[in-house]
């Protein structure tokens, strides 16, 4: 697969990008970072820390600014992906579902009257949104929807159960995918905007998770719930390919909060090396710490360029489907394998919770399972590269 070929390689960032960069450093580490702890400890969501998030343009980052968005570019996106990740991927995970799911398809897909409507509070961080798309029959086998959107004239009648939905509590505003004509199969799913408080709808369970522990993971219960025609996205039975499309884009924000979670481990891992002694020196002097930091960092830059390389696809209006899935397969990989490093490094230290490291190994786990699998990921690279 040849993406670059006829284009021109520039890997020096703008100083816009920079900017963004540095504002989401900034905001990880002197608004995040100081109940970071507590809020993994207590299962706690990040309500505060969000709404300032928010304020600061980093929910509805790429989204034109005429629907309240920034207009950002994707290369910034992933800059700050990876900067608040570092810190709190409970907080990264709300931001990457609003920024690359809810907003990208209602912008990218919606008529004008939803762009109006459901587009400019989540751009705006007033509101969260959610993506629904997972069942307990239907996780990476996506076509399988039980959810069922009957067609009743003016409206559909919505039943079914949705799982694993990040921001199921908090989200004022729902992209549910359901099944409308089962004999069309994918072709016959929708996907509807359903709003908190609509009769029939009951956020179920929250989940007590590994990791990500602060981020809010719900079961989703429709029970007749009227949902009116014109919250319909796209033609009748173009659901599906709504899910696929925006989740492409999706897992480039994924792979960027992997990024994070593997340069967040290895920059404290880099620190603490320096700090510890062990046999009369620091321990980055033995050369077992040595070599660990050194592939930290070659995977950690090497997952950084694919992440970079799909958004730049994205934003120069290129297939990024196959990047975005090599970019989220490595780096969750990279994610794994650093976050377990670190905490070797660290030694006792790194399996206690005030070290940080720790958390960040339960959170990387998620980027290989969330958006898609990392065996979903070899489906659709796959695919692509045996044609
Ligand atoms: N863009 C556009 N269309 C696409 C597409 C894409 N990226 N990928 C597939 N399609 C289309 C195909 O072209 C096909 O359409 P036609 O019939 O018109 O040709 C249709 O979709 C069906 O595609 P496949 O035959 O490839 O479908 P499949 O059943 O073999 O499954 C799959 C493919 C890649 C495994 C898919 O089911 C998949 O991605 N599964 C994982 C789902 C997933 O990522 N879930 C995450 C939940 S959301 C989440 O986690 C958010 C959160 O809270 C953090």
């Amino acid at each position: 697969m040849d993406v670059l070929s006829g284009a021109t390689m520039n890997f020096e960032l703008t100083e816009e990008q920079l900017a963004v960069r540095d504002a989401a450093r900034d905001f990880a580490q002197n608004v995040l970072k100081p109940g970071v702890i507590d809020r993994d400890k207590e299962q706690r969501f990040p309500a505060a820390e969000i709404k300032q998030l928010g304020e600061l343009g980093f929910l509805g980052m790429m989204v034109d600014p005429k629907y309240g968005g920034r207009g950002m570019d994707t290369v910034s996106y992933v800059l700050a992906m990876e900067e608040i990740s570092k810190v709190d991927a409970s907080t990264s995970v709300v931001m990457s579902v609003n920024n690359s799911l809810v907003c990208w398809g209602l912008e990218t897909f919606g008529n004008e009257e939803q762009k109006v409507k459901y587009l400019v509070p989540l751009a705006k961080g007033e509101k969260i949104g959610a993506f629904c798309l997972s069942e307990p029959e239907a996780g990476s086998d996506a076509t399988s929807q039980r959810t069922t959107a009957i067609d009743m004239g003016d409206h559909y009648l919505l039943n079914g159960t949705k799982n694993w939905i990040t921001n199921g509590s908090t989200a004022s505003t729902y992209l549910v995918m359901a099944q409308t004509d089962a004999a069309k199969k994918h072709k016959g799913i929708n996907c509807l905007i359903v709003e908190k408080g609509m009769p029939g709808f009951v956020v179920g369970a929250k989940e007590d998770k590994l990791g990500i522990r602060g981020s809010d993971t719900h079961t989703l219960m429709f029970q007749d719930v009227k949902v009116p025609k014109e919250n319909r996205i796209g033609e009748d039975g173009f659901g599906f390919k709504f899910a696929m499309k925006t989740l492409s884009g999706g897992r480039i924000g994924i792979a960027s909060q992997a990024l994070g979670i593997a340069s967040g481990a290895y920059e404290l891992a880099l620190a603490y090396s320096k700090e510890r002694k062990a046999f009369g020196k620091p321990i980055h002097e033995h050369q077992a710490i040595a070599f660990k930091l050194a592939d930290m960092a070659t995977e950690i830059e090497a997952a950084r360029l694919l992440c970079l390389k799909a958004a730049w696809l994205k934003d120069t209006h290129g297939n990024y489907d196959i990047a975005g899935s090599m970019a989220k397969l490595f780096s969750s990989e990279v994610a794994m394998r650093t976050t377990i490093e670190a905490v070797q490094v660290h030694g006792g230290y790194g399996y206690v919770k005030e070290y940080h490291v720790e958390r960040l190994m339960r959170d990387a786990k998620i980027t290989q399972i969330y958006e898609g699998t990392s065996e979903v990921q070899r489906i659709v690279i796959g695919r692509s590269v045996i044609g």
